[in-house]
C-alpha cells in the first residue's frame, strides 16, 4: 500500500478520500472525502485510518440498506407494511412570507454532514432537483435543517408543499467539499440573504475549534431578523445589519465587517455567504487588507456530480465545478461577473415556469 494511500493535497492541506462505488452514489455522494486539517504528511498519515475506517462503515451501512431494500419487496406481506418512500419532513417555521425552515429526517445524512456541504432535494416525483445548503445538522436526533427562499417555482412550490409529516421524494448528499475549519485563530463569518442560515454550522466549527469568531449578518428590517440566539451562542462579537436600522446597525454586512476591522488589527479569515454581489463586496473589503477570504459560491446545479458542467465558474486563471470542487472558493479569484451573468441565463424559462406554476395552483391546494 502507497504511504499516501486514500490521501490527497489542496490548498497545502492534506485530505482524505475513498471513491463511492457506483450503485451507492445516489445515496452517499460522488466520493466521501474530509480535511485532515493539517500540512503535515505524518499527522495525515496518523488521522488517515480512523476516518478511513468510518468512511467504510458508511458503505456497508448503505449496502446493506441497499440490499434490505431489493429484497424486502419479495418478504413482504402486503404493500401496506411498505415504509413510506422518501424522507419525512418532522419540523417546520415560517421566518417570514417568503424563508422557511424544514427539519428533515434522514440519520445516515446527519451523521455524514459537515458545515460547508449541501443537499439536492427533489420535493415530489416529478419536481425539479434543487441544491439547497444544510443550515443545522442533529446527529442524535437524526436530522438535517435546511432553510429555504421562496425564489422561483420550485422554492415557493416546497413553501406549499412541504408540512410536517409530508415527505421529499429525493434528499442526496452530503455534497460539496467541508469547509476548512482548523488554522484560524480569529474569525469573520458572514452571512446576507440565502448566506444567513449556511453561515451558521462553520460558525459554531470555528467557535467550536477555539478561534475567536465575530458574526456578521444582514436582513432587510428588523422583521426578517431570525436565529439571533443561535448565533450569539456561539459569537464572541456579533453585529446585525439592516438596510433600515430597525435592529442592530443601519448600512450592509460590509459595514459591519468595517466596523469589526476597526476593532481587530488580527483577523486571519473572513467567510461570507451570501448572493453574489454581497460575497464580491466583503472580498473587495478584505483585500486591502489581506485577510484570507473564502466565498461559498452558488451557480445554477443540474446533476451536482461534476458531469454536467452546469455550475462552472471561474476561480483565477482556472474553470472550477462549484459542485465538485466547491462550493468554496477564494473570494478574491472569483470572477463575480461571470457568475452573476450565468446565474441570468435562464431568467425567460424560470419566469415562464413560474407563471405557468401559479396559473395552474392559483386557489388550488396541493397534496
Ligand atoms: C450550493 C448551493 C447551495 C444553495 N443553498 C441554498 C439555501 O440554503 N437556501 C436557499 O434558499 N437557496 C439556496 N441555493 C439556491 C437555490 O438552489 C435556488 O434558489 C433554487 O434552485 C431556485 O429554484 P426555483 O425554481 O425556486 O427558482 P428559479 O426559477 O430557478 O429562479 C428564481 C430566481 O432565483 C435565482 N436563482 C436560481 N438558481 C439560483 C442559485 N443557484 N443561486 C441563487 N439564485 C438562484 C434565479 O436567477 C432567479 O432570479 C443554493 C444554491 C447552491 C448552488
Ligand atoms: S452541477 Fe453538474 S457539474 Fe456541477
Amino acid at each position: 500500500m502507497s504511504e499516501t494511500k486514500y490521501l490527497f493535497k489542496r490548498d497545502h492541506t492534506w485530505w482524505v478520500k475513498i471513491a463511492v462505488p457506483r450503485t451507492l452514489r445516489k445515496e452517499l455522494g460522488y466520493d466521501l472525502r474530509r480535511s485532515l486539517h493539517t500540512a503535515d504528511l505524518e499527522d495525515a498519515r496518523a488521522a488517515r485510518d480512523q476516518i478511513v475506517a468510518e468512511f467504510r462503515e458508511r458503505i456497508a451501512e448503505a449496502r446493506e440498506r441497499q440490499e434490505a431494500a431489493a429484497g424486502a419487496p419479495a418478504c413482504r406481506a402486503s404493500a401496506e407494511s411498505q415504509p413510506a418512500a422518501g424522507f419525512e419532513i418532522t419540523e417546520r417555521q415560517d421566518f417570514s412570507d417568503a424563508t422557511y425552515l424544514l427539519e428533515v429526517h434522514h440519520p445516515m445524512l446527519a451523521r455524514a454532514a459537515a458545515p460547508g456541504q449541501f443537499v439536492v432535494v427533489i420535493s415530489h416525483e416529478r419536481g425539479e432537483r434543487i441544491p439547497l445548503t444544510i443550515a443545522d445538522f442533529d446527529r442524535k436526533a437524526g436530522t438535517i435543517t435546511l432553510v429555504v427562499q421562496a425564489v422561483g417555482k420550485t422554492t415557493r412550490e416546497m413553501q406549499k408543499r412541504c408540512q410536517v409529516g409530508t415527505r421529499l421524494s429525493g434528499l442526496v448528499g452530503p455534497m460539496g467539499i467541508p469547509s476548512e475549519i482548523g488554522g484560524a485563530r480569529k474569525v469573520v463569518c458572514v452571512g446576507g440573504g440565502l448566506g444567513v442560515a449556511p453561515i451558521f454550522p462553520q460558525l459554531r466549527a470555528f467557535k467550536q475549534s477555539g478561534a475567536y469568531v465575530i458574526g456578521v449578518v444582514g436582513f432587510r428590517n428588523r422583521e426578517l431578523v431570525f436565529w439571533r440566539d443561535k448565533f450569539e451562542e456561539y459569537c464572541d462579537e456579533f453585529i446585525i445589519c439592516t438596510d433600515d436600522g430597525s435592529a442592530g446597525i443601519k448600512g450592509l454586512v460590509t459595514d459591519g465587517i468595517e466596523q469589526a476591522l476597526e476593532r481587530h488589527n488580527d483577523v486571519d479569515r473572513l467567510v461570507a455567504i451570501g448572493p453574489p454581489i454581497m460575497m464580491r463586496a466583503c472580498a473587495e473589503t478584505t483585500r486591502p487588507h489581506g485577510i484570507e477570504t473564502i466565498v461559498s459560491l452558488n451557480p445554477i446545479m443540474v446533476d451536482g456530480t461534476g458531469m454536467c458542467g452546469g455550475c462552472r465558474v471561474q476561480v483565477g486563471d482556472k474553470t472550477r465545478f462549484a459542485c465538485v470542487e466547491g462550493p468554496e472558493f477564494n473570494g478574491h479569484e472569483v470572477d463575480f461577473d461571470d457568475l452573476m451573468s450565468r446565474l441570468r441565463r435562464f431568467s425567460t424559462q424560470e419566469k415562464q415556469a413560474l407563471d405557468a406554476w401559479s396559473k395552474a395552483t392559483d386557489g388550488a391546494e396541493l397534496g
